[in-house]
């Protein structure tokens, strides 16, 4: 599966079967998670087996079968949570490419428990395994919405926002602006709840689809 196919493929899905997740495709996310903390300075760790506390409510039909999740911690403050979303990211599309289905939960969850012996913040977690459903796609914004390019957008910049438009957000609120300029990318993002975390996202989903050697970041909300 291509990394596109996996982009267009992958939505949340909340209901997980009992079947135990394929040693291979555990280690391949194991290897990932350690080759990242490596990378970017933080503590993630993936939990096989292990209960996810879920709030009070969220289990009766909301979601089913949690029994697998990779704890996303790191270095508090606004670059530690871009990274954790940038890397998160980077997660859900491999997870995805062995087939696991993913969610993203950020806080309605007991998170003193899925905190123990890590470091740092927990910024969320992404529950996996295998998926009762696929999931379906959000409902997305126009591209128009939340792109501008000055002049004639060029290919990759287009791919980029399609790209980034099939990215995951926290409530599908999809409030970043991707502003592109010659070589130059801007993300710019509405302040709100994991609004770092889903910059890092938004990141990373347009980079697949632009391809990183079109074009170069420049900061977008600082
Ligand atoms: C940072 C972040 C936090 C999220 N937190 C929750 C959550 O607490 N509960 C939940 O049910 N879904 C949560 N989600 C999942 C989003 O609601 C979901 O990704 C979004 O609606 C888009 O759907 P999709 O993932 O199928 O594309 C979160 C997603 C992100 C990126």
């Amino acid at each position: 599966m291509t990394i596109w196919e996996a982009m267009e493929e992958r939505h949340t899905v909340r209901h997980f079967t009992d079947e135990a997740v394929d040693e291979e495709a555990l280690s391949a996310l194991s290897a990932r998670i350690d080759a990242l903390n490596v990378q970017f300075g933080l503590d993630m760790s993936l939990h096989v087996d292990e209960e996810l506390q879920l709030w009070p409510g969220m289990t009766l039909f909301y979601s089913s079968g949690v029994n697998n999740f990779i704890a996303l911690a790191g270095p508090n403050g606004s670059e530690g949570a871009e990274h954790i979303g940038y890397c998160g990211a980077d997660l859900l599309l491999l997870a995805q490419q062995l087939g696991v289905n993913t969610w993203w939960i950020g806080g309605t969850y007991n998170m003193k428990k899925a905190s123990e012996g890590t470091k740092g913040e927990l910024y969320g977690v992404i529950a996996f395994g295998y998926g009762k459903e696929e999931g379906k796609s959000h409902k997305s914004k126009d591209a128009a919405r939340v792109s501008r390019y000055e002049g004639t957008a060029p290919s990759w910049f287009e791919k980029g926002v399609e790209a980034a438009l099939l990215a995951p957000t926290a409530m599908d609120k999809q409030a970043f602006m991707i502003t592109g300029r010659g070589d130059e990318v801007r993300i710019s993002y509405k302040a709100g709840a994991f609004s770092e975390v889903d910059c890092g996202i938004i990141k990373y989903f347009f980079e697949q689809g632009a391809g990183k050697e079109n074009f170069r970041f420049v900061n977008g909300n600082k």
